[in-house]
């Protein structure tokens, strides 16, 4: 695969073909997804679940982040490499500046924050020094303490409002792209439209520009009991996580993933 740029991603858009994102957090993974065509890899703090056993993202630190995006890099083929600005890391801006400077030293070519338009200052600052940002909205884990659970958002009309608002000024202020987790599938469409910047979703319906997933999710493993709704199993009638991967890659760019089974 060539190397994948904000230029590729904004031409996907653009001749709407699917963008395929997918989290991995070491080299091994990180080299099979970008070898399967995968063009964004998501360096995800999902990573204080499914590899530290934490019940939350709330404790992973930048220092995790650090070490893991830089174990993707190595392992890397011509992927773009996003990673997540932990918890509190965007409390100030000269948090974010900082943490930011060190994932991307360390390899990323985007940092993804959660919030919404309150960050808009953070991301203009972000992008006015050369660092790309995605903007997370929606169901943001890292508030998972104020929103009282993993819910659905934007079910009612004021909210469903103002996640647009907040995607149309977080533009504004210089998002490179957008990513919205667990609102309906029909207000991810809308926002989709009224956006130039690629937007990524994750049980957000089939109408956005590309789609996520926990790659762990994606491949059957699992220490809860209870998958979310949006995930599908890859690895059933796959022989190995490669195969997996690659029909994860083909079932997003034939829009057959996600189905309206997985979507709210
Ligand atoms: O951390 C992560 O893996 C994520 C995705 C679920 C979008 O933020
Ligand atoms: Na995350």
């Amino acid at each position: 695969m060539p190397e994948v740029t904000l230029t590729t991603l904004n031409k996907l858009k653009q001749t709407g073909e699917k963008i395929v994102c997918l989290t991995a957090y070491d080299a091994t993974f990180a080299h099979l997804e970008s070898r399967a065509g995968v063009e964004v890899i998501l360096v995800g703090d999902s990573l204080g679940m499914v590899l530290q056993g934490n019940s939350s993202t709330v404790p992973v630190t930048i220092e995790d982040m650090v070490y893991h995006t830089r174990c993707v890099s190595r392992g890397n083929q011509g992927a773009l490499i996003m990673a997540d600005l932990p918890f509190m890391s965007c409390a100030t801006v000269e948090r974010a500046l900082q943490a930011s400077t060190a994932l991307m030293q360390a390899g990323a070519h985007m940092v993804k924050l959660e919030g919404a338009g309150w960050l808009a200052e953070t991301v203009g600052v972000l992008a006015r020094n050369g660092i790309p940002v995605c903007a997370h909205l929606g169901l943001t884990p890292q508030a998972v303490n104020v929103l009282g659970g993993y819910k659905v958002q934007g079910r009612e009309e004021a909210q469903a409002q103002a996640l647009l608002d907040d995607a149309l000024l977080l533009q504004q202020a210089g998002a490179a792209m957008l990513l919205l987790e667990c609102v309906p599938a029909p207000l991810a469409g809308r926002i989709s439209s009224e956006v130039r910047i690629p937007v990524i979703g994750i049980g957000a319906g089939n109408a956005t520009d590309g789609q996520v997933l926990v790659v762990h999710d994606m491949l059957g493993l699992s220490i809860s009991e209870r998958m979310p709704r949006f995930v599908k199993n890859f690895m059933q009638g796959q022989p190995n996580i490669a195969s997996a991967i690659a029909a994860y890659v083909n079932a997003v760019k034939q829009i057959e993933f996600p189905a309206a089974e997985h979507e709210f």
